[in-house]
């Protein structure tokens, strides 16, 4: 390294410790000095929830402007993988090989990646893997792993918050005989729940335009959207039903709660269901994580709402937890008999023995001027050609998350493989209970260090990133290869 070089880092990596909290935390003065962007806006719950489509095998996932209505009477453009808003709920069964044509028809280059698949890298939808305007691919994999609730979206190096915010993401479900077994409520009594916030301009078109100040802490909507429907509403039984999770968002975390304060019952989490259901009454839900889960309603009368709300929270950054609002709201209408019994034990859970290796991702704010923070992993910022870690094939490894230094909370994803948390300390100092199976993606609040464990049985070219789509764009991202 040049002495110049040498010395302007070192210089600027002192300014960070002496700075990047006080440029945050004089970043979110003025932010509340003004209506804060990020309050979500109350109203009237109106509107029937949307419910994506299943992929039909064979036919063609095709990336497009489609028309949607969201916030405003009139139909809008926005980006989707079918028509309106979002894509279609793929469903298939753990050993089905699986074959998905694609075709980009977007004016722009654009990729799928399959958050939560266990693949080979060169399906794996990696931002190598540029997909040209009007060009197709054919991606083809065989499904080996269980049953779980998986999600797709764009990947091209600093584009993928502005394509996942206009429309690009869709649910990827897997299936098991094991999970069958189960009888767990099915057909209209599962419902798929994409949840994310959007800022729109004033004609209703979505709005994705983030500052400096948006690029260091996420972007966060004054909007709150389920499957693409605005204040949605869904009409539900006396009965038990099944909901299926995305946190879709760029950077906000949700505390999913019930209106009414009951228990909801925690069945799976990212990539794999739990051993026994987890009575909860909240739980915490960042970008990219997802959440299997039963509510009971048999106890509510005809005629009453119960909304599934995020509550207040705190220790997850100046930006996040300040307000509680209202998600969607179930409106009991239909008088039902349920023989649903909630099954003592669900799939079982091995948990991964031994290890050869620990590495530790360290997350921090570096400092670029005065007025400028890039989120980075062991100081890095992305490169798409700089292989950062290598891992031998086979290799059981555990990683260690370390935001002792952070003051942002930093959802970690790993490509290729699905892990185990094996322990949080700091911060919450505990793992959540949707964090006891098979997850790829870990919310790491500040001062919380984890440690995650997991099989690497793909060879390629892969990735490790936070979630936090403003963070991911602006290169907290880095490369590994399994060789
Ligand atoms: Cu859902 Cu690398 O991402
Ligand atoms: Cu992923
Ligand atoms: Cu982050």
């Amino acid at each position: 390294m040049k002495r110049q070089t040498f010395l302007k880092n070192l210089g600027l990596s002192s300014l960070a410790v002496l700075s990047s909290e006080s440029l945050l935390s004089s970043c979110m003065e003025n932010r509340n000095m003004n209506v804060m962007p990020q309050t979500v806006k109350d109203g009237e719950f109106v509107n029937a929830l949307k419910i994506p489509e299943i992929f039909t095998p064979g036919s063609t996932l095709s990336a497009q402007i489609t028309q949607d209505i969201l916030v405003k009477a009139s139909s809008i453009s926005v980006y989707g993988y079918h028509s309106g808003l979002l894509g279609p709920t793929f469903k298939v069964k753990n050993g089905q090989n699986v074959i998905i044509p694609f075709q980009n028809s977007l004016k722009e280059a654009s990729n799928v990646h399959w958050h939560g698949l266990v693949i080979p890298s060169n399906m794996d939808g990696h931002p190598d893997h540029v997909i040209e305007s009007n060009k197709n691919f054919i991606f083809q994999f065989t499904i080996d792993q269980q049953a779980g609730i998986n999600w797709y979206h764009p990947h091209l190096h600093m584009h993928t918050g502005i394509q996942v915010n206009k429309g690009l993401a869709g649910m990827f479900i897997v299936e098991s005989d094991e999970e069958n077994a189960l009888k767990l409520p099915s057909d209209g009594y599962d419902v798929p729940l994409v949840i994310q916030d959007k800022r729109f301009n004033a004609d209703g078109t979505i709005n994705y335009n983030p500052s400096q100040m948006d690029i260091m802490t996420g972007y966060f909507g004054d909007n709150v959207l389920v499957n693409g429907t605005s204040k949605p509403y869904l009409e539900v039984s006396t009965r038990f039903y099944r909901f299926r999770v995305l946190n879709g968002s760029s950077a906000r975390i949700y505390n999913l709660a019930l209106s009414n304060g009951a228990d909801f019952y925690i069945i799976g989490s990212d990539s794999g269901m739990l051993a026994q259901p987890e009575k909860v009454k909240n739980t915490l839900l960042g970008p990219g994580e997802r959440l299997d889960f039963l509510i009971d309603f048999s106890r509510i009368k005809i005629g009453e709402k119960v909304h599934l709300n995020s509550e207040k929270f705190t220790n997850m950054g100046g930006s996040q937890g300040g307000q509680s609002f209202k998600i969607i709201s179930f409106n009991v209408t239909i008088q039902a008999t349920d023989s649903f019994k909630m099954p003592a034990s669900l799939i079982p859970f091995s948990s991964i023995q031994g290890s050869s290796k620990t590495r530790t991702f360290t997350l921090s704010m570096r400092m670029v001027n005065m007025n400028r923070g890039m989120n980075t992993i062991n100081g890095k910022v992305f490169k798409a050609d700089r292989i950062d870690e290598t891992v031998n094939f086979g290799a059981t490894e555990i990683w260690e998350f370390d935001n002792t230094a952070g003051i942002e909370p930093h959802p970690m994803h790993v490509h290729g493989v699905t892990f185990q948390v094996l322990s949080r300390t700091g911060g919450r100092n505990k793992i959540e209970p949707h964090e006891k199976t098979w997850k790829d993606t870990v919310l790491v609040g500040p001062n919380e260090r984890i440690k995650v464990v997991m099989n690497f049985s793909q060879k390629g070219k892969f990735l490790v990133h936070c979630h936090n789509l403003e963070h991911e764009d602006d290169g907290m991202m880095l490369n590994f290869e399994v060789v």
